[in-house]
């Protein structure tokens, strides 16, 4: 696995330090916040963002929250809020629903803070330890020497460890394997070429940024051998929420009889949830489609639809790649009849 020339998220002194996304690929920043509501702001504007590590947040979130909150209904009210950040990744709601089980079964502990913290560390620890997990499984699905498409950020940005999509890119390079990366830039908020570009060149990966638009094109030449991307839920058939996009790449993938791969830690699955349809999709600012680099790139007063995430039906999906295992979906024998 790489050594990480940075990290997304820290417990220091009190307070979470986190690398502020907003601000790359131009500035390397780390910010500090010492409060829920900072917190709570850092999600929702996108400064630390991705599934997993939207999940570690919140579990420091909660931590902050029993130790600030002077009453029940007043940590009741910060829970709401930080559950509410964002809808779609249900790493959060699994996140807070882990740290409240134990707020609940320690109210008359004398450490209950501590031990809410110690819990969000061992929550921040897992996920770096699930990010392994999923690259050393889905490594040996990768190509020994060919070109791999990922959409949006699923890499060590998204987590507090390497990653999930990426993780498979780096264990699988660490093996020996000669993978070339093709980054789609992933429009609106632009976390392939912002982030993904980014992290891919600063591990020392063989990137290529793209627009979305490309993804086809290339698929139609041959150039792309598969592709793998992250999760932010995952109903339990299987159907699969990631950033808006990666329906329309899993059709293309089909369509061309390539493999397609979604990597995800076990807090990503919802056994709450049958399908895709049942998924709260995000609704986001309009500013993110009319607005690029502080550009107005649309008429003033346009309709703007700006959903965050699209669900792509299992069928589509050729293998979840888990910490635990991997999921062979319905797709699997075409991969593994030639
Ligand atoms: O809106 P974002 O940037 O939080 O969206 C992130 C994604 O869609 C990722 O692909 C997903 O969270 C998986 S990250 C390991």
């Amino acid at each position: 696995m790489p050594t990480l020339k940075f990290h997304t998220i820290k417990w220091l002194d009190g307070e979470l330090e986190i690398l502020d996304q907003t601000l790359l690929p131009a500035q390397e920043k780390y910010i500090r916040l010492s409060n829920i509501r900072q917190v709570i702001t850092a999600i929702k504007t996108l400064q630390l963002r991705g599934a997993p590590l939207i999940g570690v947040a919140a579990a420091y979130a909660i931590a902050m929250a029993a130790s600030t909150c002077r009453s029940r209904i007043e940590f009741a009210v910060a829970v709401n809020e930080i559950k509410s950040a964002r809808p779609t990744a249900v790493n959060l709601s699994w996140a807070v629903e882990r740290m409240l089980v134990l707020y609940d079964a320690s109210a008359d502990a004398p450490d209950r803070e501590q031990k809410l913290l110690d819990l969000a560390r061992q929550i921040h620890a897992e996920d770096a330890e699930m990010c392994e997990r999923i690259g050393v499984f889905g490594a040996e699905l990768m190509p020994e020497n060919g070109a791999v498409l990922t959409h949006c950020n699923a890499g060590a940005l998204a987590t507090a460890g390497c990653g999930t999509a990426l993780g498979v890119i780096y264990e699988a390079t660490r093996r020996g394997k000669k993978l070339s990366v093709f980054a789609d830039e992933t429009r609106p908020v632009l976390q392939g070429s912002r982030l993904t570009a980014w992290e891919l060149m600063r591990e020392g990966i063989d990137v290529t940024l793209i627009t979305d638009s490309m993804a086809g094109h290339l698929m139609s030449r041959g150039t792309i051998d598969c592709v793998i991307v992250g999760a932010d839920r995952i109903a339990i058939n299987y159907d699969v929420a990631n950033k808006i996009g990666t329906y329309s790449l899993a059709v293309l993938a089909k369509e061309h009889g390539i493999p397609f791969y979604v990597a995800a830690p076990t807090s990503t699955f919802d056994r709450q949830i049958a399908s895709g349809i049942d998924i709260e999709i995000e609704q986001r600012d309009p500013s993110e489609v009319t607005d690029c680099g502080g550009l107005t790139i649309a008429p003033e007063h346009i309709r703007v639809y700006n959903p965050a995430f699209d669900v792509t039906p299992n069928p589509l999906i050729t293998a979840i790649i888990t910490d635990r295992e991997i999921i062979r979906c319905k797709r699997w024998a075409e991969h593994t009849k030639s």
